[in-house]
């Protein structure tokens, strides 16, 4: 069965990381990987074609797609648009419109990149977390929300912090699989002393705990978990937490590993079907210069082909390349180091390539 894949390259950096992602996934199909795909735009790129940041158009291919790949979306030429009309709206949207609730984000250090942690090496080497954040739920989509003119006549902002039962339990089947497999130590990130919608999660994840007796379970503050990520960033294996605070912790941890151009992400529903994406944003600084790390995207692309397509040989293959071209000293620029050798973007490209 042919697998189809919808490719949403979006905007800033967006476009030219997702190509050299594209010539690696053109090596695959060329090779025998049943697979085929189409582009469909999203966020500021959708905003100019459709009017809207997530059209129709779109909706419509990655629903009927067996697993999405994404660039980046965002850019300052969007900032001034009415808030339904940006470019992360548009993110937000996908990711409700095909409920996927469950975003996976490993940082992960190879070792090649120690030196361009901007902590000693000796704390992070060897570093492999894995960040699972909810997605669909929390203060991110909560009601009430917006800014409105309250009883004293002033201007209000309101948003609501919101988890139901189901909502966390099944994020926290997720994060329990996910350590059963690794190194079986979950760790559930919260704000218990203060928010009740936390309370609750705690509540639910010690529940959960019961079915899952070979995982170590723990709970953390997320001030502590914001300390402990930089102070000894080993002690984790799994983390579990909401769609804020994981959006957060996740952006720090990336920086951990050196650069956030090292790191993809899986959002994933309950069927297996999954969006990937790096976790950097669209750096519009440097669009359309050839500059940008293009492994985070080949990085989802190893996953989209783990998770989404179950094709195990495949994820390795793209896997290994990448560890080889790293060996060989290429390096974009945000992971540079004397002695290597800087390339572009597509330079990264040709050497994965050639590794395969
Ligand atoms: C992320 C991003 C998004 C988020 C933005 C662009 C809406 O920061 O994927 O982490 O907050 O989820
Ligand atoms: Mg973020």
């Amino acid at each position: 069965m042919t697998h189809h894949l919808a490719i949403l390259p979006g905007d800033g950096i967006g476009p030219e990381i997702i190509a050299q992602a594209i010539r690696i996934l053109d090596k695959l199909i060329a090779d025998g990987l049943d697979a085929d795909y189409q582009y469909a735009p999203l966020g500021g790129a959708a905003y100019d074609e459709y009017g809207a940041p997530y059209p129709e158009f779109t909706q419509n291919l990655c629903r009927a797609a067996d697993a999405v790949l994404l660039g980046a979306v965002g850019g300052p030429k969007y900032d001034t648009l009415d808030r339904p009309l940006r470019p992360e709206r548009g993110l937000l949207a996908i990711r409700k419109d095909l409920n996927l609730f469950a975003n996976l984000r490993p940082a992960v250090l190879y070792p090649e990149l120690a030196n361009a942690s901007s902590l000693k090496p000796e704390v992070v080497a060897g570093l492999d977390i894995l960040i699972v954040r909810e997605l669909t739920g929390d203060i991110y989509f909560g009601e009430p929300r917006g800014i409105h003119t309250n009883a004293q006549g002033e201007r209000e902002g309101v948003n609501t912090m919101r988890y139901s039962e189901s909502e966390i339990r099944r994020i926290g089947k997720i994060a329990f699989e996910a350590a059963q497999k690794r190194g079986k130590k979950l760790c559930s990130v919260d704000k218990a002393n203060v928010l009740e919608t936390t309370e609750l999660w705690k509540q639910m994840m010690t529940e959960l705990s019961a079915d899952y007796p070979d995982v170590a379970l723990t709970h953390m503050y997320v001030d502590n978990a914001a300390m402990q990520l930089v102070r000894a960033p080993k002690q984790f294996d799994v983390v579990v937490t909401g769609n804020i605070f994981g959006d957060i912790l996740s952006d720090q941890a990336s920086m951990l590993t050196g650069s956030i151009g090292m790191l993809p992400s899986a959002s994933l529903n309950e069927t297996g079907k999954g969006l990937y994406e790096p976790s950097h944003g669209s750096a519009p600084d440097i669009a359309g210069q050839n500059k940008a790390n293009p492994l985070a995207t080949i990085l989802s692309l190893v996953m989209l082909l783990r998770y989404s397509l179950n094709n195990e040989a495949a994820a390795h293959r793209v896997e290994t390349a990448i560890s080889t071209v790293l060996a060989q000293g290429y390096r974009t620029g945000d992971i540079f180091e004397d002695g290597c050798r800087l390339v572009s973007c597509s330079g990264m490209g040709d050497a994965v390539l050639a590794a395969m």
